[in-house]
């Protein structure tokens, strides 16, 4: 196979550079396309020292659609890797149209760039939020998806629907929406891995920036959630792992093998762990004592859901490898680094 070009737009951030690393390992060239609104130079730094060169990278706003047409004039992409958009629940909530611009204006954009060259392989990040909240678990990629409860969830449902429909009326757009569970850990070099502006909405970057000092005490929402021990059920996803997904995807479509010129994947580990047992993983592990207690439930969160990743297996041969301990492992290692200690 001749060397393929993949562009990766987001690809500063906490998946996208992870995604640079094992691509780029793999043997695709990547250009790294970001608008830096959500962060800074640090992933980018690190995918070059890990990688030992200077990745190419082009500061743009995939909203601007000269922008993106200049993109696609400079570069003869093969693929595209797309996770360039805003992620905070709660915020959607407040500035729904923040979100609707942004989330789904760059992904039309890049369809329309792709439309006009004539084709392009697509792949979406999308999440498991477009399950909700069901009690038939674990989840396969043909469990109904359900009214979103954010704006920002209903922009990941908006743009599974907005690659499909592309796919099936312009030839030579194949698409995946790779549907992601809870991402967490980092880079074993600990030279890239999560970066959240301000207080961390999710789970592990509270847990590593209570353990070193930044945050006081992690607050546990919800102790009466119908599971073994009260808290949520969900199911974690090493970071490295979830960025070898894409790498087979990508290889999927590169290589002329998809079944359905759109495809699904469920990208997860298939393996259930409460919000307690995360925590208490981390603390033996690492060997620190974590300040947490119970706090009341936190709106919006579904009780329990988890993966079935056997699609993904059979058809990717892809499945999770890493232990949730050896990611908790990684990612306090991340914030060790980072805080110089
Ligand atoms: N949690 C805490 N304390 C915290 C943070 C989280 O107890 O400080 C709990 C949550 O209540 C939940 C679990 O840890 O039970 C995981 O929470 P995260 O915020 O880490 O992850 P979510 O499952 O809520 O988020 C995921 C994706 C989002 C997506 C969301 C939709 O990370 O992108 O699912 O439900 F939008």
């Amino acid at each position: 196979m001749s060397k393929k070009t993949v562009l990766v737009s987001g690809g500063a951030g906490f998946i996208g550079s992870h995604v640079t690393v094992e691509l780029a390992q793999a043997g695709y060239d990547v250009v790294i396309a970001d608008n830096f609104s959500n962060c800074d130079e640090t992933n980018y730094r690190g995918v070059c020292a890990i990688l030992g060169r200077e990745m190419p990278l082009v500061r743009m706003d995939f909203c601007d659609r000269g922008a993106v047409d200049a993109l696609f004039a400079q570069y003869p992409f093969d693929a595209v890797i797309h996770f360039a958009a805003f992620k905070a629940v709660g915020e959607s909530v407040a500035e729904p149209l923040k979100y609707y611009r942004n989330n789904l204006l760059s992904f039309v954009n890049i369809l329309d760039a792709a439309r006009e060259k004539g084709g392009l392989n697509v792949l979406f990040s999308s999440s498991a939020t477009v399950y909700g909240e069901t009690d038939r678990l674990p989840v396969t990629e043909a469990s109904p998806r359900q009214e979103a409860k954010s704006p920002y969830g209903n922009t990941k449902v908006m743009c599974e629907d907005i690659l499909r429909d592309s796919v099936k009326a312009y030839p030579g757009i194949r698409g995946i929406a790779l549907r992601y569970f809870n991402p967490i850990g980092a880079h074993p070099s600990a030279l890239i891995g999560e970066l959240p502006r301000g207080v961390p909405n999710n789970l592990v970057p509270f847990i590593t920036q209570t353990a070193i000092g930044k945050r006081e005490c992690l607050s546990v929402f919800g102790n009466d959630y119908p599971t073994p021990d009260g808290t949520c059920l969900r199911d974690y996803i090493d970071i490295v792992d979830l960025a070898r997904a894409h790498v087979c995807a990508v290889t999927r479509m590169c290589e002329d093998r998809m079944k359905e010129p759109y495809e699904i994947f469920n990208v997860g580990t298939g393996r259930p762990v409460s919000v307690l047992e995360l925590v208490n993983a981390f603390e033996k592990v690492n060997g620190v004592k974590l300040n947490w207690k119970f706090a009341p439930r936190r709106p919006g969160d579904v009780t329990a859901i988890w993966a079935d990743p056997t699609l993904a297996e059979k058809e990717l041969g892809w499945k999770a490898e890493r232990s949730v301990e050896d990611t908790l492992k990684a990612a306090w290692a991340w914030e060790r680094r980072l805080a110089g200690k």
